[in-house]
């Protein structure tokens, strides 16, 4: 990581934004289509305020959302994930050159609208059990509860600065991030998704964190590939790094669920 930039001139966060992606966004960032989670029951761990878990249901998909942030009620959790997505939008405008999207704009929108309908399912769905409160690295639900699970724009990312990911402290180390795969894992029937394997650097380099992640997962009985996905996280210039999901499948199933790759 010698040519990135030094930690104090790039993205930083002092926690964990409180923003979520649409269905659409969703399958291209975990390299999915549709077909591939019908009649699965998926669970999408750091949720956020997204419209997955919404519009899946409504597609008539099994899916079930888990962040710490659902402890809280449907309208403080709304105000929350505006005040997030303003501050991340703020923190791009002030640092330009540093996370590069195709179109802005459009990158944003989309959080929005993404958080306007989580907010009106988080609400109607208060009995459901669909948006469930847990954190990892210990998730309130039972050994391979779910046939599919999906987690995006937590681990990794949020690794601390000089381990290149974006977050200004020491809390989502190595050994945090061991343990919440093999929690991951412990969830898992047969898959399990986890994108954006590379740093948050300028150019970004494949994540330090990465081979620990799959040497986990390796022991804990699992096959594991690294597939490409074209989802714009605003890191891939021209000679960035692959952005890659780390696709791992229970030794018991493997080859009955295909990665797009
Ligand atoms: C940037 S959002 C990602 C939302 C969504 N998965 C997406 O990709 O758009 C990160 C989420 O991680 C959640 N989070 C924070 N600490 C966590 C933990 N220990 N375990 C699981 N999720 C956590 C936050 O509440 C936040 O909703």
């Amino acid at each position: 990581m010698s040519d990135s930039p030094a930690p104090h001139e790039r993205f930083k966060l002092r926690s964990v934004a409180f923003f979520g992606r649409t269905l659409a966004e969703y399958l291209q960032m975990f390299a999915l289509h549709l077909n591939e989670l019908r009649g699965r029951k998926i669970l999408d761990v750091a949720s956020g305020p997204g419209s997955f878990v919404a519009e899946a249901l409504a597609l008539g998909l099994d899916v079930t959302g888990c962040d710490p942030m659902y402890a809280h009620d449907a309208a403080s959790i709304a105000a929350q994930g505006t005040r997030d997505i303003d501050a991340c939008r703020e923190q791009i405008r002030k640092n330009p050159g540093i996370l590069v999207y195709e179109d802005i704009d459009h990158f944003y929108a989309e959080k929005y609208r993404a958080l306007e309908k989580f907010a009106a399912d988080f609400r109607h769905r208060s009995g459901e059990r669909r948006y469930i409160a847990g954190a990892l690295p210990e998730l309130p639900f039972d050994d391979e509860a779910f046939d599919v699970v999906l987690s995006a724009n937590f681990l990794m990312i949020y690794a601390p600065l000089a381990d290149g990911g974006m977050h200004d402290g020491n809390e989502f180390g190595l050994d945090f991030h061991r343990r919440a795969f093999q929690e991951l894992a412990r969830v898992t029937r047969r898959e399990l998704r986890v994108p954006g394997m590379h740093t948050w650097t300028q150019p970004p380099q494949p994540h330090p964190y990465c081979e620990p992640a799959v040497a986990e997962l390796e022991g804990l009985g699992f096959d594991v590939d690294l597939v490409p996905s074209d989802y714009d996280d605003g890191c891939q210039g021209s000679d960035g790094c692959a952005n890659q999901v780390l696709v791992a499948r229970r030794r018991h199933d493997a080859g009955n669920t295909k990665g797009r790759a």
